[in-house]
């Protein structure tokens, strides 16, 4: 279980499938606010990439959360760019669609999420915190200034995945991706412990209808009231 320390430092949590703009909103408020991001993700698309180069199978639990536990990551200010693990730079590698597809098999497993759950908290830092992942709100920060939970219809979230992928120069197959989501999805949504549902207490926006710039004026303009009575 994660020790719930008291804490003073501000934190925005953004939590919700892939394909909602999560990743992109929690990076512009960070930016805006000028507070600390955490990539949740990365941190599970980490021990995924890792297992595999180190040749540990995720069977290997025992193996996985030293692994876990050990793993050296030096991240660039607000994730940008260089994103390093044991002294390599990984950060095109935990990107690729592969990399998704271990991290969301080794978050299943609870004691992985227990041991990465102390470098998240560990992010909590003045002047604040912007946390984006699955379980920001119902997990790691329960008690949160502000949480956030993105959805957008199955349909859509494939669509702009495979926008950014083809931008990318790379050959891919909507129907493929759309499997894909859909089975990413009910693992995220189905395991037993820090399952992808909202926080009771999250405002949910729908993003499917919207633009990155409408969807980032609703969490930054609902962000501001909240923090100026805070
Ligand atoms: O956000 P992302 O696509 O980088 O996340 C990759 C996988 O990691 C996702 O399929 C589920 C898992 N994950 C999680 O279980 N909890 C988090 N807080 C963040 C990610």
């Amino acid at each position: 279980m994660t020790e719930h320390i008291k804490s003073d430092v501000s934190v925005i949590t953004i939590d919700g499938p892939s394909g909602t703009g999560k990743g992109t909103i929690a990076h512009m408020l960070a930016q805006t606010l000028n507070w600390h991001l955490l990539d949740s993700g990365a941190l599970y698309r980490l021990v995924g990439v890792g297992a595999e180069k180190k040749g540990i199978l995720l069977s290997n639990i025992k193996e996985l959360v030293l692994f876990s536990l050990d793993m050296d990551v030096h991240f660039s200010r607000l994730f940008e760019g260089s994103i390093e693990l044991n002294g390599e730079e990984v950060s095109n590698l935990i990107r690729q669609e592969s990399s998704g597809e271990l991290a969301s098999l080794v978050a299943v497993i609870p004691e992985i999420r227990a041991a990465l759950s102390e470098r998240q908290l560990a992010f909590r830092q003045l002047p604040g915190l912007v946390a984006d992942g699955r379980d920001m709100g119902t997990v790691i920060f329960p008690d949160a200034t502000q949480k956030f939970f993105l959805t957008a219809s199955p349909q859509e979230r494939g669509e702009r995945r495979y926008k950014q992928l083809i931008n990318k120069g790379l050959n891919v197959n909507l129907r493929a991706l759309l499997l894909d989501i859909a089975a990413r999805d009910e693992r995220d949504s189905q395991r037993a412990i820090s399952p992808l549902v909202p926080a009771e207490d999250a405002l949910l926006i729908d993003t499917t209808e919207l633009s990155i710039d409408q969807v980032f004026e609703k969490v930054l303009t609902t962000s501001q009231q909240v923090l100026s009575k805070h």
